[in-house]
């Protein structure tokens, strides 16, 4: 059986429709509300619930052969796991905002050490050391957005989808650092000992997407 970890919310359901739409019968998935580990015999597939963030994890350290992931996700965690496939969906940008009321327009604005709140401090530090310019990353777990709002910081580093968390918060974007979808990703070992079954579904996904 093929372990897939996926993590839960949005990345989850369009990737069980994906599957679907090979010919996958993935009700189980869609039914179970609590469960963590949801086997697909008839897939010979075991779907692992995790957070997006430790999904590289338990591809690298083999708890999972495969996993779904944001581009975003991958780029930070910088695990070391093998890309398989673009999965073509999920797409959002990783962006640089401030308060619109700031009225700075691009990132060279921005004083110095300039306080940025993030959950990806390494991909916005490595930004900002790219463009010289000297800034204090501040590592959040979520809803960032309330970073400028409570004074906490000057700006963030997030990943925008429809725009609109970003103006119900007064936030404009100043910089787009990446583009993200959902991708495929293995672990290296899983590569060879499951070849044959890992090929199988790449080339059922491909035909899909
Ligand atoms: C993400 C992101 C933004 C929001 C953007 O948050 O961090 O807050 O989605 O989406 P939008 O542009 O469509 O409004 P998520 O739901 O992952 O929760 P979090 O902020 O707690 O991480």
């Amino acid at each position: 059986m093929l372990r897939i970890a996926v993590a839960k919310g949005r990345l989850l359901d369009a990737f069980r429709a994906l599957l679907e739409q090979t010919g996958c019968d993935c009700r189980a998935v869609a039914e179970a509300s609590r469960k963590l580990v949801i086997d697909l015999e008839q897939a010979g597939l075991r779907f692992i619930l995790a957070k997006p963030a430790d999904v590289p994890t338990y591809v690298e350290y083999g708890a999972a052969d495969l996993g779904v992931v944001g581009k975003d996700v991958l780029v930070e965690c910088d695990r070391n796991v093998a890309e398989l496939l673009d999965l073509k969906y999920g797409l959002c940008r990783l962006v640089v905002a401030v308060p619109q009321a700031s009225g700075i327009s691009k990132v060279q604005e921005l004083d110095f050490n300039s306080r940025v709140a993030s959950k990806y401090p390494r991909t916005a530090e490595a930004f900002f050391n790219s463009r010289g310019i000297q800034v204090e990353i501040i590592p959040l777990a979520g809803s960032i957005e309330l970073g400028p709002m409570v004074g906490l910081s000057e700006a963030i580093v997030d990943i925008t989808e429809t725009g609109r968390t970003l103006a119900e918060n007064g936030l404009v974007v100043i910089e787009t650092i990446m583009e993200s979808t959902a991708r495929l990703i293995a672990n290296r070992i899983s590569l060879k000992t499951q070849r044959e079954a890992i090929a199988a579904l790449v080339s059922a996904l491909e035909r899909v997407i």
